[in-house]
Order: C-alpha cells, then sequence, then structure tokens
C-alpha cells in the first residue's frame, strides 16, 4: 500500500528521535488567546453559522442505520434533524419539523420507519421528506404542497461516515474540504468495511472547543492522568503532520522503550504507537491496534457553555474479527469502560472547572505553546472558518 505523507516508520523514528532528546514537533508560534472565545453568546453564534454551517462534519457512521427507513435524530449547532437511509441506500438529513405548524415530527431518538407522521394534526411524510398526506384535505384549503416538504440539509456518505453541512442553503463536497491527503489517509483506513459497535453521549457543561481541545493534547497525559493513561503513551512527544483543515499526530506507547538505546533497525514499530487523526473542525479519530475511536464535539444551539461529546468505537465486524459474538461484546463492553472511567474521572473535571473558570469577570488571557502544535492547528482553522463572511 502507498503511504499518504510522511511513511508511518519514518514518523515513528522522528517521535523516538523526540524522544531520546527530550523534545517534540512544534508549531512555529505560541498563541495568545482570550477567554471570551469559550463563554461569548456572539461568538458562539458566528462558529454555528459559519463553522458548522459551512463545511461537513461527521453525524455517524453509515452502519449505524444499515437498512432503508433507518433514521436518528440529533440537534445540530443550526438545526434539529432527522437522518435516515433512503431506499435507494443514499442517506438525507431532514429538518425535524413539521411543516404544518412546525411540530417535531420525529420524537424517538432512533429507530426504523415508513414515514414521518406528525403528532399534531398528523400530516404524514415520506422518508424522503416528500409531504405525502393532508388530514381532512377537503377542508384545509390549497396548500401548495409542492413546498410543503420536510427541508433538507446537504449530506453525503464517505469513507464509511455520514457528513452533514447544517445550512439547507449550502452544498457539500467532503472529499473537497478533506483535501487530497486527509481524504486519501481516510481511505487507507478502509472504515467502510467497519461498524460501530458502541456510541457513548455525554451532555457537558463546557465549551465544544474546551472539549475538543483535550484529545488533540499530548501534552497533559502525564498530569491529569498519571495512573491510567500515562501508565502507557509518553506525554509530549509527537511526531506532526499538517494538512491544512486536519492534521495527524503520532505518539508512542511506553511499550517502546527498549529501542529508545538499542536500535530498532528496520523493525516494524507500529504497534507501538498511536495515531490521532484531527478531522476539522470537530472530531478526532484515533488509530488503535484493533480498532477505531471517532470523538466528536458539537456546540449546544445556543449556549457556548454546554456542548455535546459522542464517542464511537469503529471495529472489524464480528466476521471478520473473527471472534464469538460473546468474546466480541465483551471486548468493546471493556474497551469503553476504561475509555470512559478515564474521561468522568480525570478529564470531565479539570475542563468543567476550566469552563467555569474562563466565565469569571476578570478571566485572563491565555496561551498556547509550541509544543501544543495539534491545538494550534484546531484554533488557527476554527479561527480562518469564523472570521470568513
Ligand atoms: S403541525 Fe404537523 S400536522 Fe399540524
Ligand atoms: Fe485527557
Amino acid at each position: 500500500m502507498t503511504e499518504v505523507g510522511i511513511p508511518t516508520e519514518e514518523r515513528i523514528r522522528r517521535a523516538l528521535d523526540h524522544l531520546r532528546n527530550d523534545t517534540t514537533d512544534e508549531y512555529e508560534h505560541l498563541t495568545w488567546f482570550e477567554p471570551n472565545e469559550f463563554v461569548d453568546p456572539a461568538v458562539a453564534k458566528l462558529e454555528r453559522d459559519r463553522v458548522f454551517g459551512r463545511v461537513p462534519t461527521i453525524v455517524a457512521h453509515g452502519s449505524e442505520i444499515p437498512k432503508p427507513g433507518d433514521f436518528f435524530t440529533l440537534q445540530m449547532p443550526r438545526n434539529n434533524v432527522i437522518v435516515v437511509r433512503q431506499r435507494d441506500g443514499s442517506v438525507k438529513t431532514l429538518v425535524n419539523q413539521c411543516r404544518h405548524r412546525g411540530a417535531m415530527v420525529e420524537k424517538e431518538e432512533k429507530g426504523r420507519c415508513r414515514l414521518f407522521s406528525c403528532p399534531y394534526h398528523r400530516w404524514s411524510y415520506d422518508t424522503d421528506g416528500t409531504l405525502r398526506t393532508i388530514t381532512r384535505d377537503n377542508t384545509f384549503g390549497d396548500a401548495d404542497r409542492d413546498n410543503r416538504n420536510l427541508v433538507q440539509l446537504p449530506t453525503e456518505e464517505r469513507h464509511g461516515f455520514i457528513w452533514v453541512v447544517d445550512d439547507a442553503d449550502a452544498s457539500i463536497d467532503v472529499a473537497d474540504w478533506l483535501g487530497p491527503e486527509m481524504d486519501a489517509i481516510l481511505a487507507s483506513h478502509d472504515l467502510g468495511s467497519k461498524v460501530t459497535t458502541r456510541v457513548n453521549v455525554f451532555e457537558e457543561p463546557v465549551n465544544w472547543k474546551l472539549m475538543q481541545d483535550a484529545f488533540l493534547d499530548g501534552y497533559h497525559i502525564q498530569y491529569a492522568h498519571p495512573n491510567t493513561a500515562a501508565k502507557h503513551i509518553h506525554t509530549n512527544v509527537m511526531a506532526f503532520e499538517d494538512f491544512g483543515h486536519h492534521c495527524r499526530f503520532m505518539n508512542l506507547r511506553k511499550t517502546i522503550d527498549r529501542w529508545i538505546e538499542e536500535d530498532p533497525g528496520d523493525r516494524d514499530l507500529v504497534e507501538h504507537t498511536t495515531e490521532t487523526h484531527f478531522l476539522g473542525p470537530n472530531s478526532t479519530l484515533l488509530r488503535q491496534p484493533d480498532h477505531y475511536q471517532l470523538l466528536t464535539f458539537r456546540p449546544h444551539p445556543t449556549d457556548p457553555q454546554q456542548s455535546r461529546m459522542e464517542i464511537r468505537l469503529i471495529c472489524p465486524t464480528v466476521e471478520d474479527s473473527g471472534l464469538t459474538e460473546e468474546r466480541y461484546n465483551r471486548l468493546w463492553d471493556k474497551n469503553v469502560e476504561i475509555l470512559i472511567a478515564v474521561l468522568h474521572n480525570e478529564d470531565f473535571p479539570i475542563l468543567r472547572d476550566s469552563q467555569r473558570a474562563m466565565a469569571s469577570a476578570n478571566a485572563g488571557n491565555m496561551v498556547l505553546g509550541r509544543n501544543e502544535v495539534a491545538n494550534q492547528v484546531f484554533r488557527r482553522e476554527v479561527q480562518k472558518l469564523v472570521g470568513q463572511d
């Protein structure tokens, strides 16, 4: 397989050199920033409109709605939506609002249906959003039916994921947004052949960028996770690649330590690494030895101090894994359990408190270091989008 960007083993050796020298890849400068980025409703509105209303973000893996009529509902930053598999296999995203007098047509979080039927006066819509029936049509009058379909948002399935731009007037081109490098990297992981085995959702009183930042940060491991993650992963050592809207970095596991002194030659060292992809603007995709974790962060539709985090385990199918169903389930349950314990006990308390701290009337400005290179890219890209009219 031809590799995209710098070959894996070369990146591992660069990270290993950093480990030997107590260095890491660095951004070109420090960046000072203000607490209002995390508390100001005007900033949050610009982010919803100019980030989520403009670029594709992942809402799920396609395996979560495999059959026609399978749907889930979701609060996006700008729209409450239904994401639904069509009879032709494509996916549509519909604004979850009846075009009669605005009731929410679908209340369930997830399900399979043949049509969406409004609870208020029972108008119904096809799963592609087309208005099907106006109840007591003979007395209603001419409602201009063709303009009473559910509103659609631009949606595309690519690399196994469902992507949505949260604005009905926008267009979508996921490959263009990913750019040639990240598009090829995602293709190389063959994520479309895998399935979501676990989804966990957290609504936290924390700005979405504070949340996202914690999962691009290789600097906090030893300090915030001394007895968990830091036992396995080295702190403040990464081999980094910048792809513009996106980036990728490799962290070293402690199992690599024998190769600090000894020369590994051309030995394959990939098992001693984790690789993180930042899929701008709001997801982190981690490659683990036997699966992927996708972490997604979405702002609350009105409150800058709240967000929603979704964790997905993207795994080989039971058949591809070669495991019995029972062992397969046990494996992923265990995986999620460990991950969630670290988040709950270690990351979230710090993040909730930093949100409160930043809301202080006299909260001072802050600074991102050169070593916090993925966080620098994340902030740079959000700022770029927000700054564009
Ligand atoms: S609001 Fe939906 S049928 Fe009246
Ligand atoms: Fe953490």
